[in-house]
């Protein structure tokens, strides 16, 4: 009986790893696997570190407002943020007639059921941002999300960012860029249909007379987007304390009481 259980038990086990081999198969040859150029050149995000990193984390709110000046003046041309609605804008410490006149900005698009058209109005408060309409070379994506969905999170945003340069000289002749396309080692095929959107220093101005330098631009819009990605982040982490800290009282408790119902049951 015992031998049948094993045999039963082992067989399990070989199916189900025999079945994560053909599923990781077929998923590579789905994706298929990088070029030996695209593993050789690519590079691994830059060292980038924020506020908000780590169990004690917290969004740097000025960081945050700048960070949403460079996405409103710069990436805005291109992308949306569809998941964050004007009022969530409170969040950064902007007043309410602040983020009033941000959305004002914004034509948002509305369906009107009456008529059966579709119609634009100002934004308000209760509306997110609307869709971005773009004409150029490939798909820039919802920004909303996209430290959650890019491997290095933030520090990947700031790499690609600050990652444009001319290709190397040995870069084979089929990784070179076409027509449309930049040069940047961080991303993943090298070659992005994003036109370098950072381009000098100064390209917006602060109001916090924080020098407005490439590399600061790109770090505070990376921060920016992990507040769109996780408005919620130092939430969790006080919950976490919290929780932790309950956890650690309960197991005080339970061991006193331990000690209490044992203690003249034993030693003897
Ligand atoms: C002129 C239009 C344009 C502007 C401005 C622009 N982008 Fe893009 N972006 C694109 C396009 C197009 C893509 C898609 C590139 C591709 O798939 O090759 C893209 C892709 C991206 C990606 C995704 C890369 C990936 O891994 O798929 C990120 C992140 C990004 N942009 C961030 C930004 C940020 C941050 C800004 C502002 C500082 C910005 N972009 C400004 C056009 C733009």
């Amino acid at each position: 009986m015992i031998r049948l259980i094993s045999i039963l038990a082992g067989l399990f086990f070989t199916v189900a790893l025999g079945w994560a081999l053909i599923l990781g198969v077929v998923g590579l040859a789905h994706d298929g696997l990088p070029t030996s150029a695209e593993k050789k050149f690519h590079e691994h995000p830059k060292e980038l570190a924020l506020a908000s990193d780590g169990m004690f984390g917290k969004f740097d709110r000025q960081q945050l407002q700048r960070g949403f000046q460079v996405y409103k003046e710069v990436c805005a041309n291109c992308h949306a943020i569809k998941l964050v609605a004007f009022r969530d804008l409170k969040a950064l410490g902007y007043n309410e007639d602040e983020v009033k006149a941000v959305a004002k900005g914004y034509k948002v698009p509305a369906y009107n059921p009456g008529m059966g058209e579709m119609k634009t109005h100002d934004g308000t408060m209760a509306d997110h941002f609307p869709p971005v309409v773009y004409a150029g070379q490939g798909s820039p994506p919802d920004l909303s999300l996209i430290t959650k969905a890019r491997h290095g999170g933030a520090a990947y945003v700031y790499s690609l960012l600050t990652g444009y340069q001319n290709p190397p000289a040995d870069l084979p002749k089929e990784n070179q860029p076409g027509a449309g396309l930049y040069y940047n080692p961080y991303f993943a095929n090298l070659n992005i249909a994003m036109p370098k959107p950072l381009t000098s220093d100064g390209q917006v101005s602060y109001k916090d007379g924080t020098k407005a330098t490439v590399d600061q631009m790109a770090q505070d819009v990376s921060a920016f987007l992990v507040w769109t990605a996780e408005p919620k982040l130092e939430k969790r982490h006080q919950t976490g304390w919290a929780v932790l800290g309950f956890l650690l009282f309960a197991t005080i408790l339970a061991y006193m009481a331990y000690r209490n119902v044992w203690a003249d049951k034993k030693g003897h």
